[in-house]
């Protein structure tokens, strides 16, 4: 057994920046074709030749992943122009930090939309391609806070907590299929996103609560994507697993 993405087909979305971005980079690196999906097409645009500069092989699609027929398209596209789909790292999300007394229902479903919504759909658009070929492997990216919660954050963490219950029932229907579907877990990873939340100052003083004494990386996740899309991987499936430096046990 070995460790090789060559010539595998890898879509990553929310591709053009944190976690997305390194994860794009690192299964390109491992010789996977990669389609960076994403909505901001500069960015998308940049990473992609960057990555086309060093020899690697990346395209980038505009996609968001509440629009339905977008959604639908482009896996079509891809699977039209590669035959395949093999593996997919679904890293879009995002959340707004509101008192729970004070979200309205808009800000309710807006999260909603995007973190869990968005997750059935792309999901469901690839894994009837990877039906057809007998083969798969889909990773989501949710959030340790499903498990400690996080002050303001009611819609993101239930969000978050049903891909993990989207990940138990995907796992059981697509094995037969050779379909194994993962979920991880990440918490204070080094991202836009983690500077959006915490202050410099809130980041030291973050530092004190992991085992580990320091913030992860995006290819802290990335490298954990990896391995369980990989064939190494591959009696693995159903599972959320968390990263998070040893901070949630502490
Ligand atoms: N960093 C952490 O500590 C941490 C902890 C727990 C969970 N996570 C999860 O990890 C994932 C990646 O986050 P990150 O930390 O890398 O943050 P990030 O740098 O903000 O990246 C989030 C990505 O999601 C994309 N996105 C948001 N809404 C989208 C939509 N409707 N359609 C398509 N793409 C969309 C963003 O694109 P735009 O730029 O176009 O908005 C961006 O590329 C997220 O699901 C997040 O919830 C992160």
């Amino acid at each position: 057994m070995e460790i090789s993405f060559q010539d595998k087909v890898v879509l990553v979305t929310g591709a053009t920046s944190g976690i997305g971005e390194s994860t794009a980079w690192l299964y390109a690196k491992a010789g996977a074709v990669v389609f960076l999906l994403g909505r901001n097409e500069k960015k998308g645009r940049q990473i992609t030749l960057s990555m086309q500069e060093e020899g690697l092989r990346a395209e980038y699609w505009h996609l968001d992943v509440r629009d339905e027929v977008e959604v639908n398209s482009v896996v079509e596209g891809i699977f039209k122009k590669q035959h395949k789909i093999d593996v997919l790292v679904h890293c879009a999300g995002f959340g707004i930090r509101t008192v729970f007394t004070k979200l309205t229902y808009a800000d309710w479903k807006d999260q909603i939309e995007v973190n869990l919504h968005g997750t059935f759909l792309i999901a469901q658009a690839v894994a009837k391609k990877m039906m057809e070929k007998n083969y798969g492997k889909i990773v989501f990216i949710s959030s340790g806070s499903i498990i400690t919660g996080t002050g303001g954050g009611a819609p993101y963490v239930a969000a978050k907590a049903g891909q993990v219950g989207l990940t138990r029932a995907m796992a059981r229907e697509l094995a037969k299929y050779n379909i194994n579907v993962n979920v991880i877990g990440p918490r204070n990873i080094e991202t836009p996103m983690l500077s959006g939340v915490y202050s410099e100052e809130a980041k030291r003083e973050l530092l004190e609560k992991i085992p580990l004494k320091r913030i992860g990386g995006p290819d802290d996740i990335a490298g954990l994507a990896l391995f369980l899309t990989s064939d190494v991987g591959g009696y693995i499936t159903g599972q959320f697993i968390l990263v998070d430096g040893g901070r949630t046990f502490s």
